[in-house]
């Protein structure tokens, strides 16, 4: 059975690392990673390849970047020439980035040459390729966000439906998805983390930045809303120099955020404060030793909000919603806005804690149980 596994940018390589891995082992099953491209430097690609073990992508769609548009138009007329000459029976898509969204529109309209006449799409039919998406029925409700329209078309065109948690299997009912679709399997993400646990404590990422175990806050910022604005991101920047004199903070600079930084001249605002540590993009086994060995997270990102929880570790999310509510209802995840920051930062450093469980199935077999509904396909 010939899978494709789609991969396209930072988030996305620990959602198929643990699932190729599984794959790979069930002789039934040709795992095929397919990298769009969307992320190409060396620190945002090929570093979590290695890190995670992954093969070279198999096919490399090598599109770049682009507006929202080109860039998800590009992705799916290159998409749509390997589908037709690969034939992949399933195509998994991971996650909400644009590739996502454009590798599952052209595999749904797809129909193999020999098959034109076959109307329905049946799972495990050769003839057409079965979309799944992991990660599926993540809803923050704000389509102000590129990711909430991402998830939205990618949900409502997938065949195979897999959840992370049961919020997001009351969000796909209650949109009339049928349950036969949904198969709640739990967090692919804390497969990776457990599958690289042992690399990631004992690499050294905190000491070597002259860091102390649980002495130091970790923050990373990347989202349009918080980055693009010149006034936010000025704001921002100025309560991480406050925040840096409680405590010190490194901070791994996406690219985006950097280019904004540059650009609306801030670089040299974080560069003047003593205690902050600016660092490139890091791999993924560095980065989680920061996360592992932090106080406390500063981030926007949506796997952080997951594995601060899965770890314990208190998140504060600079953000005003969350397509993942389960970090804030049941884990260590607070949103917070420019004007509470402050405080909540002070409340963590002074020992506040917030009480926290792990949701259910995040416990690092996801990949496993995804795999035994992938058999019942083939
Ligand atoms: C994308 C995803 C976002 C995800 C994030 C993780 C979408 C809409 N957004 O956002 O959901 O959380 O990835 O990082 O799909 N760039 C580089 N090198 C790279 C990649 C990007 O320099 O390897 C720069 C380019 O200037 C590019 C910009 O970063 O224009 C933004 O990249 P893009 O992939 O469009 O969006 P992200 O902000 O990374």
């Amino acid at each position: 059975m010939k899978i494709h596994l789609i991969a396209a940018a930072r988030p996305n390589f620990m959602k198929i690392a643990p699932l190729f891995h599984a794959l790979k082992k069930e002789a039934w099953a040709d795992p095929v990673i397919v990298h769009t491209g969307q992320h190409y430097d060396i620190n945002m690609s090929d570093a979590f390849f290695r890190d995670l073990e992954l093969p070279d992508p198999h096919i490399h769609l090598g599109i770049g970047s682009g507006s929202h548009a080109e860039q998800t138009g590009s992705v799916m007329i290159a998409y749509e020439k390997v589908l037709q000459k690969e034939r992949p029976a399933l195509v998994v898509v991971v996650g909400d980035v644009n590739s996502t969204m454009a590798c599952t529109i052209a595999a749904s309209k797809l129909v193999y040459p020999s098959a034109s006449q076959r109307p329905a799409r049946q799972p495990g039919d050769p003839l057409r390729p079965v979309v799944a998406h992991l990660e599926a029925g993540l809803r923050s409700k704000d389509r102000s966000m590129p990711e909430e329209i991402n998830r939205l078309v990618t949900d409502t065109l997938a065949d195979i439906l897999w959840t992370p948690s049961a919020d997001a299997v009351e969000n796909l009912l209650r949109e009339g998805v049928t349950r036969e679709k949904i198969n709640n399997v739990g967090n692919i993400m804390i497969d990776s983390l457990e599958m690289m646990r042992d690399k990631i404590e004992k690499a050294d990422a905190f000491s070597e930045l002259g860091l102390t175990r649980g002495g130091y806050g970790l923050i990373t910022l990347h989202r349009p809303s918080n980055v693009d604005s010149p006034a936010n991101l000025k704001t921002l920047c100025r309560l991480l120099v406050g925040a840096s004199q409680k405590t010190p903070l490194v901070f791994p600079i996406h690219p985006r955020t950097r280019k904004n930084l540059d650009t609306f001249g801030l670089m040299n605002t974080l560069r003047a404060a003593e205690r902050i540590i600016l660092t490139e993009p890091m791999n993924y086994i560095r980065f989680m030793n920061l996360v592992f060995n932090c106080h406390f997270v500063i981030t926007d990102s949506g796997g952080i909000q997951e594995e601060t929880t899965y770890l314990g570790i208190p998140c504060l999310t600079m953000r005003p919603n969350t397509e993942r509510p389960v970090t804030v209802d049941q884990g260590t995840n607070q949103l917070c806005t420019i004007e509470n920051l402050q405080r909540r930062i002070e409340r963590i450093v002074s020992g506040d804690m917030k009480t926290h469980v792990v949701p259910e199935l995040w416990d690092g077999h996801t990949a496993g149980r995804i795999v035994d509904t992938i058999r019942k396909l083939s």
